[in-house]
């Protein structure tokens, strides 16, 4: 017998109570929208094909779904007139008909794992069954579909909650929405359903009682983790299960050799990737695919996205994206670093320091109070403090050029295009608007012009006056001039 898995993601629904202009299922936990953790879930399930159901905000949800999860396909349904409704939909608009089984999960369950839907469909198929329910028991079963069971303890029906008697809503074993079906069963139960329910809609979960009445086998998968199967339907919901896949996030790290030393406080998506023997401190946030080496420490307070961390450096109350940091470096605290930023092995980005699309050499120093943008920095150079590369003269963007064991002055300014060669300095205050020849040595070119006894002469009998004289009484001659 086949057991090609057909996966139907129905992710057609309003979403109403997230109260937002986004559709339900774009909103985001782990750095990953909820469909796209729906789609990741089914990783775990072999499926030769794969249908999303979109229906609400469709022309959101499409592109996403075709960007996330190219080998898709996405079926639109127009109206929502149930889950049976939905599968019905996306079976019709496959090329033909359906065999093997029919795997049906929702787009706004995000914690659910691939092993799970493994495990669900290796039940399936070992028991041959019409139809296999992941299940849970949950604490409060309301509004849920409950599983009912004869004196057996066979499942002989899913209840919605709207439907359900007292007894019935007192059974705390609930449907989690995803069901493994027999294809060839399926195609048979779905046009029998009817809606006379409560909420006048096609209920796919009416198949279960509809492969009873047949003669066909039922079961129940129940998941000892009923989080799992939680679903979002609105901001709270979000934020609950968005700080439950942290926490699980944070402790699959930590159990992999991270110290994370406040995992309530550290955030890390899903798709981050972390070495043994990183530190992260609280307040950390690692975003995209932001990548850190054994041995460095980010943190405290810093958030980083798409970033490269290299082995065994420090990163401090930073905010970074799209930026490449070496070996050993050390960054911050309190520093910028804005995309294609490449900090060499052993450089220094320090305090107040931000850089853009520029290139730091290895053992090279930017140590405080600087803006280095479109500029290239070789090997083993120090750039003076409150240094600001002028890349910009409001119509393009020029690029500087430092050498190697280059040493420039505090409060420079590189004018670019610029560049200052290999072993070359620059003096305190130096504009930059020429090149530097390797060696030389850039002063500015007017001196400092000092006019004795200013202060008491222009401000007599202020403090700074009293000062002056208290310091060099022989001001006092010339102080009435
Ligand atoms: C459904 C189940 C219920 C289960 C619960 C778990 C049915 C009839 N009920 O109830 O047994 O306990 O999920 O959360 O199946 N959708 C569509 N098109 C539609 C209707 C729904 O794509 O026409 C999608 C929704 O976007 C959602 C999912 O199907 O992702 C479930 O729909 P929802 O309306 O939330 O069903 P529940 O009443 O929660
Ligand atoms: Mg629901």
């Amino acid at each position: 017998m086949s057991h090609a898995v057909t996966a139907v993601v129905l992710a057609a629904g309003a979403g109403t109570r997230m109260k937002s202009r986004t559709a339900k299922v774009l909103h985001e936990i782990g750095g990953r929208s909820l469909v796209a953790h729906a789609l990741h879930a089914l990783s775990g399930a072999g499926a030769s094909r794969t249908v999303v159901v979109v229906g609400h905000g469709r022309e959101q949800v499409g592109p996403h779904v075709e960007q996330v999860a190219p080998h898709a396909q996405v079926v639109v349904q127009h109206e929502q007139n149930g889950t049976g409704h939905a599968v019905a939909e996306a079976l019709a608009a496959l090329p033909e008909a359906v065999t093997g089984t029919v795997l049906v999960t929702y787009g706004d369950v995000p914690l659910l794992e691939p092993q799970t839907l493994a495990e669900l469909l290796t039940d399936h198929h070992a028991h041959d069954r019409a139809v296999t329910i992941l299940t849970a028991e949950v604490p409060d079963p309301t509004g849920y579909g409950r599983i009912l069971r004869d004196a057996s303890g066979a499942v002989t029906a899913i209840r919605e909650h709207k439907d359900a008697t007292d007894d019935e809503r007192a059974v705390r074993e609930v449907n989690s929405g995803i069901l493994a079906l027999d294809a060839a069963f399926l195609a048979r139960a779905l046009p029998r359903l009817e809606a006379k329910n409560a909420q006048g809609e096609l209920y796919l979960t009416d198949v279960v009682a509809g492969a009873v009445a047949e003669g066909g086998t039922v079961g129940a998968f129940m998941l000892a983790d009923p989080v799992q199967v939680e679903g979002v339907n609105d901001r709270v919901q979000l934020a609950t299960l968005g700080a439950e896949l942290n926490r699980r996030t944070t402790e699959r790290w930590m159990r992999q050799g991270v110290t994370i030393v406040d995992p309530a406080t550290t955030w890390l998506d899903v798709t981050v990737e972390l070495a043994s023997d990183v530190t992260l401190l609280p307040g950390t946030q690692l975003h995209g695919a932001t990548r850190v080496a054994s041995g460095a420490t980010v943190g405290p307070d810093t958030t980083l996205r798409d970033v490269v961390v290299g082995e065994d450096a420090t990163v401090e109350r930073t905010h970074g994206s799209d930026a490449v940091i070496g070996a050993g470096a050390t960054v911050g605290p309190f520093a910028y670093l804005r995309p294609g930023t490449e900090l060499g092995e052993r450089g220094k980005i320090g305090t107040f320091v931000e850089t853009k699309n520029s290139r730091i050499g290895a053992g090279s120093k930017v140590p405080h109070l600087s803006y280095v943008g479109d500029t290239e920095v070789g090997e083993s150079s120090n750039i003076g403090a409150g240094t600001i590369t002028a890349n910009y003269d409001g119509v393009t963007k020029s690029r500087t050029q430092v050498g190697h064991h280059v040493r420039t002055g505090s409060h420079n300014v590189f004018v670019a295009p610029v560049s200052i060669g290999d072993g070359a300095y620059t003096g305190a205050g130096t504009v930059v608007r020429q090149d530097v020849e390797p060696g030389a040595l850039a002063v500015p070119e007017t001196g400092q012009r000092t006019i004795g006894g200013w202060v008491p002469r222009r401000r007599p009998g202020s403090a700074a006056a009293d000062a002056a004289l208290n310091a060099a009484p022989n001001l006092e001659d010339n102080a009435g001039e």
